[in-house]
């Protein structure tokens, strides 16, 4: 039994904020993040909106895109760290605006490794036979928790969702194997110290805090770590893979990591200039946005492979449509 994508959907902030806008209150430049990053522009969500509204957003596209009705859903899992409340979850939000009366649902907290945590989750409750059809959704408006006078974080981020709709296939299109780890000994690189049971007041901040380069260090490693160890689980070679969607963080990570592997270019899908890292959006978001370019065709390989705060990794390995 594998678990095969039917639906995907995603959801952006209709406020588009440029590098030039940010140059306006903060010491930098387009020049500089475009140079250092790739991201020119990214959005943003106002006041009002938070994590559930842009998830929910995505859940109905992916739904529509699966023609697929909510109420049949069996479980709803969401990979979040900017939830709409500590409690409840943003995936029982979801159940109950979507009217999913059936489904489970619990968040999964592994920042922007958050998708490819969820969609492990979602299709093994399907490849056990526990559930048929599950909603996977990656989604976060970290926007929200930046320091807008840190010039070293606020250029990076920008909120989104993104959606897909698992069902059990017994043919040979699906998720074919997912690869997963943690390195909590370096989670002090990337934290958000405030909000939490240590610092309920926040008495040490509600922004993120990134030591920039020692994460780019475990994102290079990272990437190809989790590419390697997915593709050696489903049996497969590098020159098997028909389109690498990697978290869409900044384009020299991406860059460096086709040098040292040997990737060819085309294959690797890249949206993050229109986006910046919209952590657990940002896979199921380009996965959409490779889907609706024409992309992504049946009996393609497809690796989703991120990294993130924990600090964690992971990947998946799917045999698209079938
Ligand atoms: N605009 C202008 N200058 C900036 C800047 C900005 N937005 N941010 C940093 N700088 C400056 C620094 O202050 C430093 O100046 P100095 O040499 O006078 O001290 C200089 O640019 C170089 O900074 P540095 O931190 O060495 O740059 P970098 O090449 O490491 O790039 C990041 C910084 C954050 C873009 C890069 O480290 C990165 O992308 N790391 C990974 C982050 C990530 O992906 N996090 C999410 C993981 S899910």
């Amino acid at each position: 039994m594998k678990a095969k994508i039917i639906g995907v959907g995603s959801c952006v902030p209709s406020r588009v904020v440029t590098n030039n806008d940010l140059a306006k209150s903060v010491d930098t430049s387009d020049e500089w993040i475009k140079t250092r990053t790739g991201i020119c522009e990214r959005r943003i969500s106002d006041e009002d909106t938070s994590t559930s509204d842009l998830a929910l957003g995505a859940c109905k596209k992916a739904l529509a895109a699966a023609k697929f009705p909510a109420e049949n859903l069996d479980l709803i899992v969401v990979g979040t760290t900017s939830p709409d409340t500590l409690f409840p979850s943003v995936s029982c939000i979801l159940q109950y605006k979507l009217g999913a009366t059936k489904a489970a649902a619990f968040d999964v907290s592994a920042a922007c490794s958050g998708f490819n945590f969820a969609l492990t989750i979602g299709s093994s409750f399907i490849e056990n036979k526990t559930y048929k059809n599950v909603l996977v959704v990656g989604a976060d408006t970290l926007t929200k928790y930046l320091d807008w006078t840190d010039r070293g974080t606020c250029v990076l981020f920008g909120d989104g969702a993104g959606a897909v709709v698992l069902t059990a296939s017994e043919n040979e299109a699906g998720i074919l194997a997912s690869w997963l780890k943690a390195e909590g000994s370096l989670g002090y690189h990337l934290i958000m110290p405030g909000g939490g049971s240590r610092d309920p007041e926040q008495k040490h901040g509600r922004f993120i805090r990134m030591d920039g380069k020692e994460v780019f260090k475990f994102a290079v490693r990272a990437l190809e770590e989790s590419i390697v160890g997915s593709l050696k689980l489903a049996n497969l070679k590098i020159e098997d893979v028909d389109l690498f969607i990697p978290h869409q963080a900044n384009i020299r990570i991406v860059n460096y990591t086709i040098k040292k592997m040997g990737l060819s270019k085309e294959k690797v899908y890249v949206n993050l200039h229109k986006y910046g890292n919209t952590s657990a959006a940002s896979i199921p978001l380009a996965l959409d946005e490779a889907l609706a370019d024409g992309k992504i065709k049946k009996g393609d390989i497809i690796v989703l492979s991120g990294f993130g705060a924990g600090l964690t990794c992971g990947a998946n390995v799917i045999k698209w449509g079938g």
